[in-house]
């Protein structure tokens, strides 16, 4: 049975990914930000699970999620599920930890999460190598970071083949993030991620974006082979970590 890292657990899209996972007998480790975090999800799950713990907005800390994912014996899939609409934060939690993750965790299925507000992004390529990646570094909005984690997935499905690598917009879902009068449904938010961690279903054997199970065409610079290699130049610049 899979093996699946979740970040983002404490609550929201990450924890329900959680939830769908254990119903279907896989294994999860959960990523929190802070240890004591890991009791709350214990008692959401109504079962102790393993769990890795770190600050996404810290690349040292995110090297240390890798370490203690490998402790633990490493894993089949990641969810990357942690996010924030924080525009100091956006690109090294957004897309630096997911980066840095899929080039540590070894891993054959990654599931990326998006949003149909990818599509508002304004990065050009040739803007990406000007960018600041740090905390507070370069203030882009939050759909350019949701571009970039789009084109990453893309890009990993097309640089690592067997390995897939899928993006998803879960909707507009009530979660702290989205708030109280989301209109979308919060089960169907995180059931394709689950779905596409597990692997079971040969639909999921892909490297494509999706939305409620089904899939759909992303921002034509998601796709575009310069925009992908000059993102992946970017970041191995920023953590000084290739992606292989
Ligand atoms: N909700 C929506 O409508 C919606 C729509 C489209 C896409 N998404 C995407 O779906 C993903 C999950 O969103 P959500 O709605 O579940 O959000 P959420 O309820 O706000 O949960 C976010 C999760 O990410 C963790 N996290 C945030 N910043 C972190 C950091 N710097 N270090 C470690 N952990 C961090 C949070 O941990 P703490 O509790 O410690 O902060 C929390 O577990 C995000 O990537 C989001 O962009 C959501």
């Amino acid at each position: 049975m899979a093996r699946v890292l979740v970040t983002g657990t404490s609550t929201g899209l990450g924890l329900g990914a959680l939830h769908d996972l254990i119903e279907a007998g896989a294994q999860v480790v959960a990523h929190v930000r802070r240890a004591e975090q890991l009791e709350t999800v214990a008692r959401s799950l109504g079962t102790e699970v393993p769990g890795v713990v770190g600050e996404l907005a810290d690349q040292a800390q995110v090297r240390g999620v890798a370490e203690q994912v490998a402790a633990l014996g490493g894993v089949d899939a990641i969810i990357h599920s942690a996010g924030t609409m924080d525009e100091r934060l956006v690109l090294p939690v957004n897309v630096v930890a997911p980066y840095l993750l899929t080039a540590l965790v070894p891993a054959k299925r990654h599931v990326y999460l998006s949003s149909g507000m990818h599509r508002g992004g304004r990065l050009t390529a040739s803007q990406l190598a000007g960018l600041n990646w740090t905390v507070g570094g370069s203030l882009v909005s939050y759909s350019d970071s949701k571009l970039l984690v789009t084109a990453l997935a893309a890009a990993v499905g097309r640089l690592r083949p067997g390995t897939w690598a899928n993006a998803v917009d879960p909707g507009w879902v009530p979660t702290r993030m989205g708030g109280a009068g989301a209109p979308d449904d919060l089960e169907a938010g995180h059931r394709t991620q689950a779905w596409l961690a597990l692997g079971k279903d040969p639909r999921t054997h892909t490297s494509a974006y999706w939305h409620h199970m089904h899939t759909q065409q992303p921002d034509r610079r998601t796709g575009d082979v310069n925009f992908q290699d000059q993102l992946l130049a970017a970041l191995e610049r920023a953590t000084g970590t290739r992606l292989e």
